[in-house]
């Protein structure tokens, strides 16, 4: 069976992210300035949210027209994004990990994945399936950590291993573990062209402005070590 973690770390972290996340540094000013600008004009179009959280995109693809279907395998986190963006959007709970048998063939324009496919082990049948519910040259857009930042703050031995990894995320209810994988750049990209996706763009973002006032420290870091690698694809054929 393909594997995905933190199931119960996201149900624990659903209530802070819907709190606090939409204006913390490393989304607000890094990670989303960085999706966002890869996005094609979403006016109108049809979008899967894969791994939506608390619906901050949701909310935001909403806003610009698109019409959307939003899935999380945390139970919190689809309350949540039902809570903010109401009737809106079709909101599923549903495992990226597994066949999404709710959703047909063709159904979308544009898939957005903001990190959240290295919570899961086998890229295999995420990317069949994105393959699958996307249009011929429909686009799919993810953020994932870097592979760079988790093997130097990790201490990692083997840059080519797959491997499990554990960080604890500090709440003001306490301490949540997080588990993750890592994997080399050649396993982020091997999965786009075993299964349809030719790679348009890839992308390792400075932080912007806001963030440098926000967090100077910080800041400073990521200007020198990426946390995230952001890609943009298009299904070239089905498979
Ligand atoms: C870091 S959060 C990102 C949320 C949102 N994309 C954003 O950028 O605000 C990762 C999200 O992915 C979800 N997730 C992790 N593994 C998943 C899986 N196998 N299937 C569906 N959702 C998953 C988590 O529940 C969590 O909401």
């Amino acid at each position: 069976m393909n594997k995905s973690v933190s199931l119960d770390a996201y149900q624990k972290l659903a209530d802070y992210y819907f709190h606090h996340v939409d204006e913390k540094p490393a989304n607000a000013d890094y990670e989303r300035p960085g999706t966002l600008s890869l996005l094609p004009d979403v006016e109108s179009i049809r979008v899967l949210d894969a791994g939506c959280g608390a619906g901050w995109y949701t909310q935001w693809l909403i806003e610009k027209g698109a019409a959307v279907t939003s899935i999380d395998f945390s139970p919190n986190m689809v309350k949540l994004t039902k809570q903010r963006v109401g009737q809106n959007a079709k909101v599923y709970q549903a495992n990226l990990s597994e066949p999404l048998t709710m959703i047909e063939r063709n159904t979308y324009d544009l898939i957005v994945s903001p990190l959240t496919l290295h919570y899961i082990k086998d890229w295999d049948v995420p990317f069949k399936e994105f393959n699958r519910v996307l249009r011929e040259r429909g686009r799919l857009v993810f953020s994932v950590h870097h592979p760079f930042m988790d093997y130097t703050q990790f201490n990692c031995e083997n840059y080519f291993a797959t491997e499990l990894l554990e960080d604890t995320w500090k709440i003001p209810e306490g301490e949540v573990k997080v588990h993750f994988y890592r994997r080399p750049l050649t396993e982020i990209i091997k999965p786009l062209y075993l299964n349809g996706f030719t790679i348009e763009k890839i992308i390792e973002p400075m932080p912007t402005e806001k963030y440098r006032e926000k967090s100077p420290d910080s800041y400073a870091e990521l200007t020198k070590k990426p946390q995230f690698l952001f890609v943009r694809a298009q299904k070239i054929m089905s498979v």
